[in-house]
């Protein structure tokens, strides 16, 4: 890969230690080649000078409890037909305990391979033909197009700035509404944008819901990647009871621990009805989880916590690095990010029609705010190492400065 030969020969890599080394067990400097490892995010430029910071994947190694407990299983060498280990549900339940007080009975959780097939399986089996869905705009896409395919009629909520933050508009949700309206779709921390809903907004929507009879689909894989200490996460499903029961909730370890290439998600419901609609595609077109991604799942929520608050740390730096730079970059705008590693970057005052083909231009591949609804905008993942970082947004100011903005 040209980057990284570039970094590797010019001794870059070690050039430039960021203070966030000194104070960390685990080092996210420490370079990480992904050439010939198929990796969708590297290869898609490879052949040119470009930096890949678009598909949501982070460039560090797993925690070390991870590769050691995969490397084990390996070695057993023998790698049939398997099923869920028998302590997997029992041990989720005590990490949601663990890590967002939440109680859940291990019966609620319904393993899957991926919160994507989540979220297609509970537009198709949540609701009936016709009946109609609410959905945040932007959103991770695939929120947007499990609606569109299922196919369902359903309707946008643009996200509105309120205090630097990406929140839905909670006074005007009605307005989005319709008589058969069933399902809410809930990205919470919300992708793109880096918003942790507080429990008082959660508690606002749940609130709409329950008087409107809505069913809730929450998206909550980036529950794991809250940046700042004094904010935590709430799971929706945790409020009450009743939201309980009229809630599904799709987690996963992949995006914390950066293995989505092994992949393994679950849903949580409370409601047997709800329960047994998330099940009826599963041995059928949804296919269990492969057997490496039991491994690395337990692994992580065994072992995993000081690694997990080394990554934040780090990504806490990443980010606020990424901000003081936008900050220089007038007319880019970026709000506040309380989670995960996904900048969501608004250029629409930026004389330019199309920004994610101008960056592209200047060797810096983000993913395009089309992808989400909003083409004005790129997001840009620094899930990477800072030197990379540095390098990327040297490019983005270089290329802000060709538009007379
Ligand atoms: C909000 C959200 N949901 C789901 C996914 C993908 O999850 P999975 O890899 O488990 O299908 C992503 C990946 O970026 C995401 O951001």
């Amino acid at each position: 890969m040209y980057l990284l030969a570039h970094y590797f020969s010019a001794g870059k890599w070690w050039s430039t230690p960021t203070q966030y080394n000194q104070s960390m067990p685990y080092d996210f400097d420490a370079p990480v080649n992904r050439s010939n490892s198929d990796s969708i995010r590297w290869d898609r430029y490879a052949a040119g000078d470009v930096i890949p910071l678009w598909v949501a994947d982070m460039d560090f190694q797993s925690p070390p409890c991870v590769l050691e407990a995969l490397s084990q299983r390996v070695q057993h060498g023998v790698f049939g037909y398997t099923h869920a280990p028998d302590s997997l549900r029992h041990e989720i339940a005590l990490y949601l305990a663990e890590q967002f007080s939440w109680e859940v009975d291990p019966e609620w959780i319904v393993i899957l391979p991926s919160v994507v097939s989540g979220l297609y399986t509970a537009v198709r089996q949540l609701t009936n033909p016709g009946e109609h869905l609410i959905v945040p705009q932007p959103v991770y896409h695939h929120l947007r197009l499990a609606c569109s395919e299922g196919p369902r009629p359903f309707t946008e909520i643009p996200l509105m700035l309120s205090h630097d933050r990406w929140v839905l508009p909670w006074q005007t949700l009605s307005q989005s509404c319709e008589v058969n309206t069933k399902l809410a779709m809930l990205c919470n921390p919300q992708n793109p944008g880096g918003t942790v809903y507080t429990k008082s907004e959660l508690q606002q929507f749940a609130a709409f819901c329950e008087e409107r009879d809505i069913l809730i689909c929450s998206d909550e894989i980036h529950a794991g990647l809250v940046l700042d200490s004094q904010i935590r996460h709430t799971p929706i499903a945790s409020l009450s009871k009743s939201i309980s029961m009229r809630t599904v909730t799709l987690m996963s370890l992949n995006k914390v621990f950066n293995f989505p290439g092994i992949g393994l998600a679950w849903a949580i419901t409370e409601n047997p009805h709800l329960r047994a609609a998330m099940q009826t595609d599963l041995h059928r077109t949804i296919a269990d989880p492969g057997l490496l991604a039991y491994t690395a799942t337990l692994a992580a929520m065994r072992g995993g916590e000081s690694w997990r608050q080394s990554l934040l740390h780090y990504l806490r730096g990443n980010r606020d690095y990424v901000a003081a730079r936008i900050k220089t970059m007038p007319p880019l705008r970026m709000a506040k990010m309380e989670a995960s590693y996904l900048a969501w970057i608004d250029c629409s005052a930026l004389n330019c029609a199309d920004p994610h083909a101008l960056f592209l231009g200047a060797g810096l591949a983000l993913s395009p705010g089309a992808q989400f609804n909003a083409p004005q905008f790129v997001r840009l993942n620094f899930g990477t190492q800072r030197v990379i970082l540095e390098q990327a947004l040297d490019r983005m100011a270089a290329a802000i400065k060709t538009t007379n903005a």
